[in-house]
């Protein structure tokens, strides 16, 4: 008979154990909390496609905001809609937009919260896309003019962090350009760097209407099968001026996590986007997962695989089991 002389078990003997040689925490400070702002006032709508997220007019999400910075979460993210769509999705730099409104109200109402805000034409524009359209084309330059502007009146009303969202090349260093051009030295840009075309932002187009009218966006966001690119794009932004780089989404993405956090100095974020988020929701409401458990562990899978933020629609959630 031959027996083990090493034991790893000896480490699990107790919850105390256990905790003394836990090598992953969680921590309501890794998360970033998304929220849907709408013109208007008043609102607080349930988003259909997504459990327990609501469309928020300014005041609104300055209350939500507040709740927020309760529960120890250091940020928001903030997603707007327009009043009106249109082809060039002008309502995304107007001084008055629901997400401009939404910034200000939340800065009187918690000063110390970061305010970060997408940057992207989706939801502004009427056929869906990301970009403008000419010729059937996404035009890549022109449409880093105009998130420059997005970014600039985002800026002007309050937002500490700028993340574009849209995958056009070189718009991070547009971004930095007209902002540094203003002064606005100490905003911060969050680059989406590693945006897949992912079937998993389903739900999510559903609450900002922005599924793509005609054709697909997989002539900007990247192929699933890719890793080397996810490098390359996460590089380019850097080089660009992006002070943070994210990975999108999270879940089917963790070798890429892991990469980025190998191979660059800046913090690496990761989003836990809708449909992860209503896949563990539907899971759980089907009685076949504890959704506690499964939450949390999805959530400490993201950092053990090297995201230092969390953005998710679980934050709250997750920050109240926390304390
Ligand atoms: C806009 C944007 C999307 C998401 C964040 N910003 C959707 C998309 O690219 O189609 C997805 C977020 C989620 O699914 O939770 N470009
Ligand atoms: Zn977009």
């Amino acid at each position: 008979m031959v027996y083990p002389e090493t034991r790893p078990r000896r480490l699990r003997t107790s919850s105390t154990m256990r905790k003394l040689v836990c090598e992953t925490r969680l921590n309501p400070a890794d998360l970033m909390y998304p929220l849907f702002v709408c013109p208007g006032r008043e609102i607080k709508d349930p988003i259909g496609s997504m459990t327990d997220c609501f469309h928020l007019s300014a005041e609104n999400a300055a209350n939500e905001a507040k709740e927020v910075a309760k529960l120890g979460i250091p940020a928001v993210i903030l997603f707007g809609l327009p009043e009106h769509k249109d082809p060039t999705g002008s309502g995304a730099w107007s001084p008055d937009s629901a997400v401009a409104e939404s910034i200000k109200r939340i800065k009187e109402a918690v000063p110390e919260l970061v305010v970060a805000t997408d940057v992207c034409l989706c939801a502004y524009t009427d056929h869906g896309h990301c970009g403008v359209i000419e010729n059937g084309r996404i035009e890549n330059d022109k449409t880093c003019d105009l998130l420059g502007k997005m970014a600039l009146a985002h800026v002007r009303a309050g937002a500490d962090i700028i993340a574009p969202s849209d995958m056009m090349d070189g718009r991070v260093g547009v971004i930095r350009k007209v902002l540094d051009a203003e002064q606005l030295v100490d905003t911060a840009i969050m680059a989406y760097s590693a945006k897949y075309a992912s079937a998993y932002y389903g739900p999510f187009r559903d609450a900002v209407h922005s599924i793509p009218s005609e054709g697909d966006r997989k002539s900007y966001q990247m192929d699933p099968g890719n890793s080397k690119e996810a490098m390359r794009e996460i590089r380019l932004d850097i080089e660009e001026g992006a002070d943070i780089v994210m990975v999108k989404p999270a879940l089917a993405y963790l070798d890429i996590i892991r990469m980025a956090q190998d191979a660059f100095e800046v913090p690496v974020a990761a989003y836990n986007v809708s449909g992860e988020y209503m896949m563990l929701n539907a899971a759980a409401d089907a009685g076949l997962i504890d959704r506690e458990q499964a939450i949390m562990e999805t959530l400490l899978s993201f950092k053990r695989a090297g995201a230092d933020i969390i953005i998710t629609y679980f934050a709250k959630t997750a920050a109240q089991w926390l304390s």
